[in-house]
């Protein structure tokens, strides 16, 4: 628990992680739950944030929260639903609005500025996103702010530090959102905003040593920033009581084992090599299936790494990369589960008989604030810069059933690709790229030879987070040089394609 905590309850809004980001970038630590599981030291959080939702207050579709030890005894901000149940249930009236109000709306101030509105000026652009709107006040509540459509848009109860606002500080398009919860946050309920990578490192070093004392704990790195991050967190903490395990199964980059690996041991880590290529390899001989593919990696993979956690006398803990998008519990607007699109396999899950206490350093950040925690700690740019990697690697970028030279042929490929986007300086602005090998030959002609050799996508996206993505818009030039040069080297290839597809309705992986 990190001091200055803040709460954000959730109401089910596709903006709620958002607001936390938003929160976040102000220095202050906060934490998403869901709006039915209020934590049981609440005494604890220095004020509350109430979320929006695409539910309705009106109707059976109402979510209600128990704000019985919040409202009144600690600074309270409600956000567009937040905002219309603390109208409805408290005497005031939310109703449907005449015409739905989405997008841009201007402030303009009703009472005086205030706090609340501390550096924000008349006319100040808000987003907006609700078809409900709040008809009448609640008992006590003072009109702040209101826009051309929205009359009621921003009030406070009086006697109380209850404050609500229709539309969303958290997006970008408010343009004053930022200083708004800034306002909220330091000017009204007091924050000393200290939350910052040196503090959160220091703090949670402190945190990891008193917890793990003398004990080992073993951590499976997988080249990537969190499992990175993590491992010079603890390594921080406990030395070389952490013991390290990097497999190589045969489906990373081109010489991506060797070259990961030094890196490491330049930390200072105590980390073994595990080089299990074959044995993954044998696994997935005849596999087409994309989920039998990812299954028998996981198998392999727990195997492996099995093996190695017992030569280790001792190990009490297993140290994983969790981040805190993997662990927001999230509300379901229709209390349904979300399909299983795929099942993503990631470093972990070991068998029970293990029996390993887990510990995971970074299961309270984003992504972006992984990258500044490594960075604080003076980590290598090029490490805490590089592209989301699936665990199951080239497995699921060569469709269809794997080989060792259909392996070899795509590592060519992704080197030439990867090479040439760090080579044109386009490799930091893209989130993720690789290539595909598709099972598909195609005729071609070589001098004067006809050939039918297979046939490789392409793929660069920008994201913030993977769910979502869409493709890089690369430079002609860039992707004509990259395609001469892949068909020129790599030999069995002569075609290539660029996907340009988004997610949705494509995925990022093809398969
Ligand atoms: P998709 O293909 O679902 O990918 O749009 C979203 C992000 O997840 C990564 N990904 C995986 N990561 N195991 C992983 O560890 C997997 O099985 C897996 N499948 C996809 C993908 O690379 C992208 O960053």
């Amino acid at each position: 628990m990190q001091h200055n905590n803040i709460l954000i309850l959730d109401f089910g809004s596709q903006y709620t992680q958002l607001i936390a980001r938003r929160v976040r970038e102000l220095n202050i630590y906060c934490e998403i739950h869901p709006y039915n599981k209020i934590p049981n030291n609440i005494d604890e959080y220095k004020a509350v944030i109430l979320s929006g939702s695409p539910n309705s207050v009106r109707g059976e579709g109402v979510l209600h929260p128990d704000l019985k030890n919040i409202r009144g005894k600690k600074p309270l901000l409600g956000v567009c639903y937040g905002a219309q149940y603390l109208a409805h249930f408290s005497g005031g009236e939310v109703a449907p609005s005449n015409t739905r109000e989405y997008g841009r709306a201007n402030l303009s101030f009703v009472k005086e500025k205030e706090d609340f509105f501390h550096n924000i000026y008349e006319g100040s652009q808000v987003w907006m996103s609700h078809s409900d709107t709040i008809k009448k006040l609640p008992e006590n509540a003072v009109l702040l702010a209101s826009t051309h459509d929205v009359e009621n848009a921003a009030y406070k109860i009086e006697g109380e530090p209850t404050y609500a606002i229709q539309f969303h500080p958290e997006v970008y398009h408010s343009t004053d959102g930022k200083q708004l919860l800034e306002n909220f946050l330091v000017h009204i309920a007091g924050v000393n905003p200290d939350w910052t990578p040196q503090s959160f490192v220091e703090e949670t070093v402190d945190e990891l040593k008193s917890k793990l004392g003398n004990d080992k704990v073993v951590l499976g790195l997988s080249g990537g920033v969190d499992s990175s991050v993590a491992a010079m967190l603890l390594h921080k903490a406990i030395g070389k009581n952490l013991y390290c395990i990097f497999v190589n199964n045969g489906l990373l980059r081109k010489n991506e084992f060797h070259d990961v690996l030094e890196q490491y041991k330049g930390m200072g880590l105590n980390v073994k090599g595990v080089d299990a290529s074959a044995r993954f390899l044998d696994a997935l001989a005849g596999l087409s299936d994309p989920e039998q593919k990812r299954k028998a990696i996981g198998r392999v993979f727990i195997e492996v790494f099995d093996d190695e956690a017992h030569e280790i006398t001792d190990v009490k803990w297993l140290a994983q990369g969790t981040i805190y998008p993997d662990v927001i519990e999230s509300v379901s607007a229709t209390g349904g589960p979300s399909a299983t699109i795929k099942s993503h396999h990631n470093v972990g899950g070991l068998p029970d008989f293990m029996k390993l206490k887990v510990v995971e350093p970074l299961k309270a950040l984003f992504k972006d604030e992984v990258r500044r925690v490594g960075a604080s700690m003076g980590m290598d740019k090029a490490l805490l810069g590089r592209h989301p990697f699936p665990g199951p690697g080239l497995a699921i970028r060569i469709l269809g059933d794997i080989t060792a030279e259909k392996v070899r042929i795509l590592q060519e490929v992704d080197a030439v690709f990867i090479g040439n986007l760090k080579k044109y300086d386009l490799y930091d602005s893209v989130w993720q790229a690789g290539a595909i090998l598709l099972p598909v030959n195609s005729v071609g002609v070589m001098g004067d030879e006809r050939t039918y050799e297979k046939c490789v996508a392409l793929r660069a996206v920008e994201s913030t987070d993977g769910m979502t993505a869409d493709w890089v818009n690369l430079p002609y030039e860039f992707l004509q040089k990259t395609s001469n040069e892949i068909i020129n080297k790599v030999k069995g290839v002569n075609r290539v394609v660029y996907d340009i597809s988004s997610k949705p309705p494509a995925t990022i992986e093809w398969e």
